[in-house]
């Protein structure tokens, strides 16, 4: 396939950015998408130019890096997957294709492609966590019942890689489906009980701090997120909210 890529480029985050054209050849359907970034960079820094930078780590779909905005879409226009798992096969021959960083006050761009989204480390050390007593007395996990359920859901959420996408989607960079996913993996378990008043009060004043949008219900999120994560979970961090809020 030859293509035309058009890439932001940008050298750092108080300088302002632009799209620059490359053209590019010999790209195989078989191919990741970050392979096909790969040969481009190859091509610049052998032609002694700046390589693209963009964010990465398993290209295995579980670490939630790598976070590019292909054609206007978080991660491209495949569903369910990440960038990294998006395959050249799904584009054309001919195919122009525009490639940004996520977009997001609260995720200030760090070079070109890459993002900074500690913004989302600091809502998950607000309270996404559990206490649990390891001084010799600790209860076997299997001991304690879980209805099944719940524990689906409870697995279902933590499948969230945190890559960022929903917020990338969203009109207002709302970051409810990320924060809700981490509140929700432990308000379905009797292990996430403890902290629950202070933990979703914690996460939400953080999310809110770090100047994410709120959600207005348009739903992006969920399309676009690569581990299909349920609308549901912001319904149920708003319930927690509200629960919270009464407890006081
Ligand atoms: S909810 Fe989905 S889109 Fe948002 S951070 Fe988690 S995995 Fe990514
Ligand atoms: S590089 Fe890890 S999810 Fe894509």
């Amino acid at each position: 396939m030859n293509l035309t890529l058009k890439i932001w480029r940008q050298s750092d985050a108080k300088s302002q950015g632009k799209i620059v054209e490359y053209p590019i050849s010999g790209i195989e359907g078989d191919m990741s998408f970050l392979e096909m970034l790969d040969v481009l960079n190859e091509e610049l820094i052998t032609k002694g130019e700046e390589p693209v930078v963009f964010d990465h780590d398993c290209r295995e779909g579980i670490c939630g890096a790598c976070s590019l905005q292909i054609n206007g879409e978080p991660h491209g226009p495949d569903r369910l997957v990440t960038t990294c798992q998006l395959h050249m096969r799904k584009f054309n021959d001919g195919d122009t294709i525009f490639i940004e960083p996520f977009r997001a006050k609260a995720f200030p761009v760090v070079k070109d492609l890459m993002v900074d989204r500690s913004a989302f480390d600091r809502i998950q050390h607000a309270g996404g966590y559990i206490s649990v007593n390891t001084s010799g007395n600790t209860i076997d996990a299997n001991a304690i019942p879980v209805n099944k359920d719940n524990a689906d859901d409870a697995f279902a959420a933590a499948t969230c890689i945190g890559c960022g996408a929903c917020v990338a989607a969203c009109k207002n960079a709302s970051a409810m489906l990320f924060t809700s996913a981490k509140v929700s993996q432990y308000a379905l378990l009797p292990q996430g009980q403890v902290e629950a008043t202070d933990r979703v009060m914690a996460m939400v004043n953080q999310m809110d701090e770090e100047g994410f949008g709120n959600c207005t219900n348009t739903g992006a999120c969920e399309i676009e997120c690569p581990k299909g994560i349920s609308l549901e979970n912001i319904a149920r961090m708003n319930r927690e909210y509200m629960k919270a809020s009464i407890k006081g």
